[in-house]
């Protein structure tokens, strides 16, 4: 695993954005490039870095097809706090070359969610599966949806939301708990180790148990972010802030190994 410790949020989403921006371009024309994409505050810096870099030729999308992880269950397209309207408005709709054909997010008002989830799966490996699925993370480490005791070998399914994180995700729904969606669909854990790459955003003083329990712990289904440990090429781009509680020496470790400015 890589942990590339930037000073701050903006550094964090450019060294992201940057990576992204570099693996589509290196990539054969043969095939699309797949990219697993999330939603949440995490990645509004690197969609804005990915956006101006778009717009200035730096990075095509023409070639690229996107999954994302996870949409609430029940919210249509049209509500603001839907993942298909965060996306479009925060990402799709700015970029220059994106077709909306290529863009690939879960139906929240499917009326046959288990179907839905196992049309996912299925579209996913036409694809050959996914390149790059960049993710974030919750304050208890869920990825996705995927929440604290939720199987590490998980698949794209229909999955019920804990008291904290509605409690958490209020503050987009009015403070109110109980306007957030209980239930969402979202891809499994298994789904996003299979990805070739993984790339984790984690920042902030609220994720810094998070990230020491998803570099540091054992590998747990209490912290399903911990099944990044099992994965051969998993990166997590991560800022000061949410460093807090990783010990001093594996702080140093990651500063140490990463000078060498790899991208
Ligand atoms: C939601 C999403 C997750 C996201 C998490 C963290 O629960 N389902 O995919 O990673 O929020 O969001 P934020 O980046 O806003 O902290």
């Amino acid at each position: 695993m890589r942990v590339v410790i930037q000073d701050n949020y903006d550094k964090m989403s450019k060294w992201a954005a940057n990576y992204i921006a570099a693996k589509i371009n290196g990539h054969k024309e043969e095939r699309p490039f797949v990219l697993g994409l999330p939603t949440g505050s995490s990645p509004i810096g690197v969609y804005q870095e990915l956006v101006r870099m778009n717009k200035a030729g730096e990075v095509s999308f023409a070639n690229v097809v996107t999954f994302n992880m996870d949409e609430y269950l029940g919210l249509p397209h049209e509500h603001d706090q839907s993942y298909w309207y965060f996306m479009h408005d925060n990402f799709f709709d700015h970029l220059v070359d994106m077709k909306p054909e290529n863009i690939n997010i879960l139906n929240g008002m499917t009326d046959d969610p288990e179907g839905e989830c196992a049309r996912y799966e299925e579209k996913i490996a036409s694809y050959g599966g996914i390149d790059l699925f960049m993710g974030g993370i919750g304050v208890d480490g869920h990825l996705a949806f995927n929440e604290p005791y939720t199987s590490l070998a998980s698949r794209t399914g229909v999955r019920d939301l804990t008291t904290d994180t509605r409690i958490v995700n209020s503050r987009f729904f009015g403070g109110d708990p109980e306007k957030v969606p209980a239930q969402a669909l979202s891809v499994g854990i298994g789904t996003v180790t299979d990805s070739k790459e993984v790339l984790v955003l984690i920042s902030g003083h609220n994720k810094a148990r998070a990230l020491a329990a998803t570099v540091e712990g054992g590998v747990s289904q209490k912290w399903t972010c911990s099944a990044l440990q099992m994965h051969n090429a998993a990166i997590i781009a991560c800022d000061e802030e949410a460093c807090g509680e990783l010990m001093v020496d594996t702080y140093k470790y990651f500063l140490d190994i990463e000078k060498k400015e790899r991208l």
